[in-house]
């Protein structure tokens, strides 16, 4: 197996600081799990931003280089001028609304696209830095689109694979943006650009023809005399230990408590980022007209939301925090009784066991963005249903929604159109449950994240390298 070397934003870790000690903890995610055994099996690297580690003594940092050493982590740590230009600015104010249809979230002008560059060509540097002939580069997501192109550069015989964890926008959306360019020649660095979805893939080669004129013949490109190929790999989650820890005595034990204190209330979830692009809002309107519609609901269901802050520096996130404290408040404050709270809010992240234990309990799960790139969420909640029971409610504008058919399919637009599909949730008879809850399962559990990075892979290390390949015409 050819060494990997992984390059994304953030590592696959977590810096916990308690009192004097400080400690490195991998991180539970999907990429995370994914690559931790093909990372640690064939003697790569990983390179990327531990986190904000400012407050650190030396010693601690030492500490956390030792460790993350031991992970065979790379750390590029980014200064705070990085942090609000590179991360909070370019990435995630332009191209994270960009990339999800939100052009009214992008600010009129931006000053950040320096910044973007400078904090590329330093992940890029990093990266040539620890290459060695014969590795496999991988990189990964929105934030790090010129880094192909920046590897190319330095390294013209490497093989290199990139990875767009979001959407890619049609090129009406994408060609608003002024640097379009560079961002595509930058994407084009890379052997093999890969998507979750095919519908991306028709997006990323639509923009290729408009703004530079490229012809994409069923997945290659030719691009400055290479060949660049583009495919569809839908990323999923780490089921067999979703499934395992829904069955254990632990999460039993809570969902137990979760119905007893529940007192027959019918359960609705969600969980998310706390992020714009996951339809909150509309998502609580539509549990609000379910109330409203049926006052044989009222006191009997109980919403559980739980939002994990996110980004919370970004403007655009403390106004959705604002907005979505509001309705939660709103709708509390309409139908709750002495006795009953309808929408259950949580602002924080739960670990796997308290997660685990929702997706295990619930009748109905909520997964509603207005965009989103796959959304693993509605493959956490089917992979922890040994039980073959519960419903999810599923945007047709996640990834997911592709491979997903056996939810119940939604607009996140359309409020009226979510209330009706989650009254057909909780009357949808045990059989059709049943039978819906299986087929997603076999899906998932088919197509988790181990077959996505072995494909994503495989394909990449299929190629002939650019120093085998004949020159072409
Ligand atoms: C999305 C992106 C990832 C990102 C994650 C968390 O899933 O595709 O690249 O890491 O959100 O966001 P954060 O800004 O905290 O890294």
């Amino acid at each position: 197996m050819p060494r990997l070397l992984l390059v994304s934003n953030r590592l696959p870790v977590t810096v916990k600081v308690e009192k004097d000690s400080v400690s490195v903890v991998r991180s539970a995610g999907g990429l995370a799990t994914g690559l931790s055994q093909p990372h640690e099996r064939s003697g790569g690297v990983w390179i990327g931003w531990p986190g904000d580690v400012s407050r650190l003594t030396d010693t601690q940092r030492t500490r956390v280089e030792q460790q993350l050493a031991d992970l065979r982590c790379v750390p590029l740590y980014l200064s705070a001028s990085e942090v609000s230009r590179f991360y909070e600015g370019y990435s995630n104010r332009v191209l994270w609304p960009l990339c999800h249809y939100m052009l009214d979230r992008i600010p009129r002008q931006d000053r950040d696209w320096d910044a973007y560059r400078k904090a590329n060509e330093r992940f890029a540097d990093l990266a040539a830095k620890h290459y060695q002939k014969g590795d496999t580069i991988w990189v990964h997501d929105y934030q790090l689109m010129l880094v192909p192109g920046m590897l190319r550069a330095r390294l013209p015989h490497a093989r290199i694979g990139y990875f767009h964890h979001i959407p890619f926008p049609s090129s009406e959306i994408f060609s608003t943006l002024p640097r379009r360019t560079e961002l595509l020649k930058g994407l084009l660095g890379a052997d093999l650009i890969g998507f979750h979805a095919v519908s991306y893939v028709r997006h990323f080669s639509g923009t290729l023809l408009r703004q530079l004129g490229l012809d994409t013949d069923v997945d290659r490109i030719l691009f400055q005399g290479r060949e660049v190929r583009v495919g569809a790999f839908a990323m999923g989650i780490d089921a067999a230990s979703f499934e395992t820890l829904a069955q254990e005595p632990a999460v039993m034990e809570e969902v137990k408590t979760l119905h007893a204190r529940s007192h027959g209330e019918r359960l609705l979830v969600g969980i998310d980022r706390l992020d714009y692009t996951k339809g909150i809002p509309r998502r609580l309107l539509a549990v609000q007209r379910v109330l409203e519609r049926s006052p044989a609901l009222r006191g009997r269901l109980r919403f559980i939301q739980v939002a994990v802050p996110s980004r919370t520096e970004v403007q655009a996130y403390a106004e959705y925090r604002e907005t979505v404290d509001e309705l939660v408040g709103r709708i509390n404050g309409t139908y709750g009784t002495v006795h009953s709270t309808p929408v259950h809010y949580l602002y924080r992240s739960l670990n796997e066991k308290q997660l685990v234990s929702l997706y295990r309990g619930t009748d109905v799960m909520l997964v509603t963005p207005v965009r989103d790139g796959m959304n693993l969420v509605a493959k956490e909640f089917c992979a922890s249903r040994p039980d073959e029971d519960g419903v999810l409610v599923l945007s047709e504008f996640a990834g997911a929604a592709a491979e997903m058919r056996d939810a119940l399919l939604v607009n996140p637009y359309d409020v009226e159109g979510m209330a009706d599909a989650i009254e057909e949730a909780l009357e949808m008879p045990r059989p059709e449950r049943q039978h819906r809850m299986r087929c997603l399962r076999a899906g998932v559990k088919a197509r988790d994240v181990h077959w996505w990075v072995a494909s994503f892979l495989d394909r990449l290390q299929g190629l002939k390298s650019v120093a085998e390949r004949p020159p072409l015409p």
